[in-house]
């Protein structure tokens, strides 16, 4: 059993988890990721690592409410454990001294970009990031991201905080204004911001790394269920990834791929909602 050592509310659908995991803690790298599953006939998700300490022996998530696992995951306290929690699993991301990075981060993904932009910072790398959400509600962790980026653009979508508008905005300016002086771009969030993010710097030919996020079962190349095409050939994000040139993802046929169970996420969890006495008055 994997004790949740802590639990913080960051925003109202965002949580975090600081869990009991020493020998994910002894291996975890930037860009990684673990599969947890919460009871016997839990469904098994992956999340990244938005942290570790090796010295407590403790692994840290964050994740978005969106479906019946990450609703069912929310309502667990600290003291609380989770059935099983393998990792870390994926090929840690890329770091070196490239120059000039900018990050890019939407969402619940601030978390993810956060150990990266530590890594590129301990590389010597000017770290520029971009975070951006819908609105100032949905922000969090400006200041650890700040501690290890030169600049900090926030933006959202409704002007709440920071710039009025889209991460990709931001991107454009940096990138017309200093030219080749960017030699990286790192984009991680929902998979449309990622495609238009690559869109962005594609024809400033700066390479763009994106961590995509397939469905995934095994997570360990064996069940086929995260496969995405690259360049024309066929890469299983668990392994081969999750990280990936940007500008070589077929990103409408993986975001039909993501579409496919939609029906039957959408019934699990209005299932488990009229369980709990929260039906829709038309399902009952
Ligand atoms: C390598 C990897 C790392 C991830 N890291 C994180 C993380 O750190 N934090 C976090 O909040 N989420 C992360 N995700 C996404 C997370 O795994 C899904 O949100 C989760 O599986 C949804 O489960 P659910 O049962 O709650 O929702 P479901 O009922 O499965 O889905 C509900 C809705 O969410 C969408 N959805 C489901 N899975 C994904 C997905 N993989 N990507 C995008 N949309 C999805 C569905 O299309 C649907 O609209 C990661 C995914 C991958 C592949
Ligand atoms: S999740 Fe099964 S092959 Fe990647």
């Amino acid at each position: 059993m994997y004790r949740i050592l802590e639990r913080q509310d960051l925003t109202p659908n965002i949580h975090l988890f600081k869990i009991d995991a020493p020998r994910v803690a002894a291996k975890a790298r930037a860009g990684q990721f673990v599969i947890l599953r919460q009871g016997e006939n839990g469904e098994r998700i992956p999340l990244t690592l938005a942290d570790w300490n090796k010295d407590e022996g403790s692994v840290t998530v964050v994740f978005m409410e969106v479906g019946l696992t990450t609703k069912k995951l929310a309502l667990l306290q600290a003291g609380d454990a989770l059935t099983d929690f393998a990792g870390p699993l994926g090929l840690p991301t890329h770091i070196e001294n490239y120059g000039t990075v900018v990050c890019v981060a939407g969402g619940f993904a601030v978390a993810t970009i956060m150990p990266i932009a530590r890594a590129l910072k301990e590389a010597g790398n000017r770290v520029i990031t971009i975070m951006g959400a819908r609105s100032q509600s949905l922000l969090f962790w400006e200041k650890e991201v700040g501690r290890y980026s030169d600049e900090l653009i926030v933006i959202t979508d409704d002007g709440s905080n920071g710039r009025k508008g889209l991460v990709t905005e931001p991107l454009r300016d940096i990138l017309a204004k200093e030219g080749n002086g960017v030699t990286r771009v790192i984009a991680i969030g929902p998979t449309v911001m990622m495609k238009f993010s690559s869109k962005t710097s594609e024809p400033f030919k700066v390479k763009t790394i994106v961590s995509l996020n397939p469905i995934m079962v095994d997570g360990t190349g064996m069940c086929g269920c995260c496969r995405v095409s690259v360049g024309g050939v066929t890469r299983f994000a668990c392994v081969d990834g999750p990280d990936f040139d940007g500008h070589e993802v077929d990103w409408d046929e993986l975001m039909a791929r993501q579409r496919t169970y939609l029906e039957q996420e959408a019934s699990s969890l209005a299932q488990w909602q009229c369980q709990r006495g929260a039906c829709a008055q038309e399902a009952r």
